[in-house]
């Protein structure tokens, strides 16, 4: 397994080209399958997590084919369903990606059945899919459960109905949305998720024909169609990873360009970087980030679902609050269980008291590099972060974890000053 050496202590400086959205991406490349036409879609990041999702596709019937479009520097590819060849999603690949479960929707509303393996937890939950069956029994479907796969089936197709999520879920939401797309009459899903993701999958849907308003709100109403047709679209921009560069540029007093970044995905998150003294300035290419001036000030975080502060960025902010001026309370309300980070930050110097859900941390004036063992995605690249501002060299195993969600990372960083290295193993 391949690992990264940072030496810390450098600022970061220059431009970095934020990549298209991991978690755009994931449903809509799953959304070809409500068409036998095909889905050309551009600015794909090249993530392990991508290319999970495109063998899921593949062995479902779906087709891909790149599309090298010289002026665009992401990637491109056509995806077409023209015949589902299979409506089962295996244990194997399931169980290494949990947005897996985004096919059962689409195949519920293609073919008429879906069989899917349950995707049992991940290090940060138990990530049950409830929400998505509930949702799905709703529009008609006939839902069973045997050797760790759940079956759903109809027979006669979905059917419009009205859908109340109990509680918020941004995978529960996307499924829906494309299931009710072919279902018959109009679905009204109601307190449904409202991230940037959902509307960019609402956008690349109603691109394919389907019939949506209202994302992006707590309530969306589509009305079914017989069919989609095939469609051209842009995945947005991962304001993920470009939240993550904006605290790699405060963490390291530094300054970024952060380019395709867009403002109106991460407010919540730019306000609570300005009350930490960080300077987040739009430009007309994306977003300039740096100090105002000093040292980084400590700063209370609640995560929640979008518009607030998101929880994949959590650990991120963790890892630069442990070297603000003052105490920070961060509590981790989406997931039960994402404080793996913390143990490995503490190992590099970091001072964090958890209890449940809250975590304390002391800012220190440096952290020391050393030997740290990824967990999961996020909680790897906090590590990240604070090994660009420790003092001395950390060495991050398990970098797979990385891969998932990063396009790139040592190249993009290490254009802007920082000493990184991955050695393969
Ligand atoms: C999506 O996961 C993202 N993944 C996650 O990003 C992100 O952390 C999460 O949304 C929250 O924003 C993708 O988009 C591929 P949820 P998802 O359903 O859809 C509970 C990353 O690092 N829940 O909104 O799985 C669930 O356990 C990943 O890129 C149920 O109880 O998240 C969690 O506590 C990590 N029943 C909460 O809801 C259900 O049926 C939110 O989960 C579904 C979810």
């Amino acid at each position: 397994m391949d690992k990264l050496f940072i030496h810390g202590g450098q600022p970061l400086r220059g431009q970095i080209t934020i990549s298209g959205s991991k978690n755009a991406a994931l449903p809509i490349m799953a959304a070809s399958l409500l068409t036998e036409e095909p889905l050309r879609l551009r600015n794909l990041p090249k993530l392990a997590d991508i290319a999970s999702m495109r063998s899921l596709l593949e062995q479902h019937g779906v087709v891909t084919t790149p599309v090298h479009a010289v002026a665009e520097q992401s990637a491109g590819a056509d995806l077409q369903a023209e015949r589902i060849l299979s409506t089962t999603a295996p244990y194997e690949i399931v169980r290494k990606m949990r947005a897996s479960v985004l096919v059962l929707g689409p195949l519920l509303a293609r073919a008429g059945k879906a069989t899917v393996s349950l995707p049992g937890g991940c290090a940060i939950g138990t990530r049950p899919i409830d929400l998505h069956l509930m949702g799905l029994e709703r529009l008609g479907a006939e839902i069973s459960f045997n050797d760790g796969y759940v079956h759903a089936a109809a027979p006669n197709g979905l059917r419009g109905a009205e859908i109340v999520f109990p509680s918020i879920s941004v995978g529960a939401t996307e499924n829906l949305l494309m299931a009710a797309s072919l279902a018959q009459g109009e679905t009204r899903l109601i307190n449904v998720a409202r991230e940037p993701e959902i509307v960019d999958l609402a956008h690349c849907l109603q691109a394919m024909g389907a019939d949506i308003e209202g994302a992006g709100s707590d309530r969306i109403r589509v009305r079914g169609k017989e069919r989609l047709h095939g469609a051209e679209h842009r995945i947005i921009p991962d304001r993920i990873e470009a939240g993550t560069y904006a605290m790699a540029a405060a963490i390291t007093d530094g300054e970024l360009e952060l380019l395709d970044a867009r403002e109106s995905d991460l407010l919540f998150v730019i306000e609570t970087l300005e009350r930490c003294g960080v300077k987040v300035t739009p430009t007309n290419r994306g977003l300039q980030v740096r100090r105002a001036n000093g040292r980084l000030a400590a700063a209370d975080m609640t995560t929640s679902e979008f518009p607030g502060f998101p929880t994949d960025l959590q650990a991120q902010f963790m890892a630069m609050m442990s070297t603000a001026e003052g105490v920070s309370h961060i509590e981790e309300h989406i997931f039960e269980n994402r404080f793996m980070h913390v143990p490995e930050l503490t190992r590099m110097g970091a001072q964090i008291a958890t209890q449940g859900a809250c975590a304390t941390v002391t800012g220190c004036e440096t952290l020391r590099g050393a030997p740290v063992m990824a967990t999961d995605l996020r909680a790897s690249v906090s590590l990240v972060l604070a090994g660009l501002a420790a003092e001395g060299r950390t060495e991050l195993n398990r970098v797979y974890h990385l891969d998932r969600g990063y396009e790139r990372l040592e190249e993009k960083l290490g254009a802007c000053g920082a000493q990184i290295e991955r050695v393969p193993a």
